[in-house]
């Protein structure tokens, strides 16, 4: 058990104003606070070698509870071990096996190549020159930045820096990496090279991962386990596979019509998610897809026809939205 989290839970006290001249005034006498309860109460465990989804809609407290898990944030009740540390102790011995990365945040200097904040973090950490060089080798290659780390930061674009912050993070070989939106604002072909990454690293070093991330594609492709936060709650921890099985009450049915068919000879097949001819797609309910391909061959002049599960995507929308 790498890491291991019991009931934790923290709420942030957010001053608040009452709105206004006399509104400021009031509260120059008697502050109000408002309590938010950005994560509560949630329990869970991860293995060595693990890579995990934590997935939820924004402010669903994902980043708040990678803050904690990095020692950032103290909680407000509850228990932390990772790595046998408790984070907000906050050990130079922990703090050297772990790294913490956020898409919207950047650790590296601006008007200096990356190579000069490799090299801080080797003094910080004290790596030697031959683990340096070796991880420096092993993670350039990997991302293809080999000609990118002694160029200015700010002369490169948005993908190739988060590559440098992920350079900057791992060149101490952290055995735990939380990372927190990496992907963020990236296009997809930058997207894509950071997931290659990602999966392949954690199969190299074996370092446990806790991502979260709003592209559904990310955590499909990485991710066999997922844990699914929303308003401070876990509401799903499990594989990927069954969070479908089990929130997904429809499947899509796929299908190429040879001749136009009005829709009003449709509709009492299912949902009508799409129809482009010669393309229609329908949502069916589970227990009705049977008899509606029945009805389909029967009715409807097909060429093609492919049944579905449910997109990720809309799975995880319909939660969100307590479907
Ligand atoms: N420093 C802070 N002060 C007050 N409220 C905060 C602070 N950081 C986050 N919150 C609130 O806590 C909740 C969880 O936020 P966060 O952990 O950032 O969510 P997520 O990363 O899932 O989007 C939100 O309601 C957010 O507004
Ligand atoms: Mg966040």
């Amino acid at each position: 058990m790498i890491i291991s989290v019991n009931n934790l839970s923290k709420s942030y006290e957010v001053y608040k104003k009452e709105p206004g001249f006399l509104g400021s005034m009031k509260s120059l006498f008697a502050r109000r606070y408002e309590e938010i309860k950005a994560v509560e109460d949630i329990s869970f465990k991860i293995d060595e070698g693990e890579l995990i989804g934590f997935i939820g809609p924004n402010g669903a407290g994902k980043t708040t509870t990678l803050k904690m898990l990095s020692g950032l944030l103290y909680p407000t009740s509850g228990q932390i071990s990772v790595l046998g540390y408790k984070p907000f102790d906050r050990k130079y011995e922990y703090l050297s096996k772990i790294a913490l990365v956020m898409g919207q945040k950047n650790q590296l200097w601006w008007d200096l190549p990356a190579m000069e904040t490799f090299l801080l973090n080797k003094e910080i950490y004290g790596i030697s020159d031959s683990d340096f060089k070796e991880n420096l080798k092993e993670l350039t290659k990997l991302l293809d930045a080999e000609n990118l780390i002694e160029i200015q930061v700010k002369k490169l674009s948005l993908g190739q820096r988060m590559k440098m912050e992920l350079i900057a993070a791992l060149i101490h070989s952290p055995k735990v990496l939380f990372l927190d939106e990496p992907t963020i604002g990236l296009d997809v072909i930058a997207q894509k090279s950071l997931r290659d990454f990602i999966k392949e690293y954690n199969q190299k070093s074996k370092a446990t991962i806790l991502l979260t991330s709003h592209y559904m594609k990310d955590v499909e492709t990485l991710c066999k386990r997922v844990i699914v936060i929303n308003k401070g709650k876990i509401l799903f921890d499990g594989f990927l596979s069954n969070l479908i099985k089990q929130y997904s009450g429809t499947k899509n049915i796929y299908l190429t019509l040879s001749n136009i068919v009005d829709p009003s000879h449709l509709k009492d097949l299912g949902e009508i998610k799409k129809y482009e001819f010669p393309s229609l797609i329908l949502e069916v309910k589970k227990e009705h897809v049977n008899k509606t391909v029945a009805k389909i061959m029967e009715k409807l002049p097909i060429e093609d026809i492919t049944i579905e599960d449910q997109d990720i995507e809309d799975v995880i929308r319909d939660i969100f939205e307590g479907k």
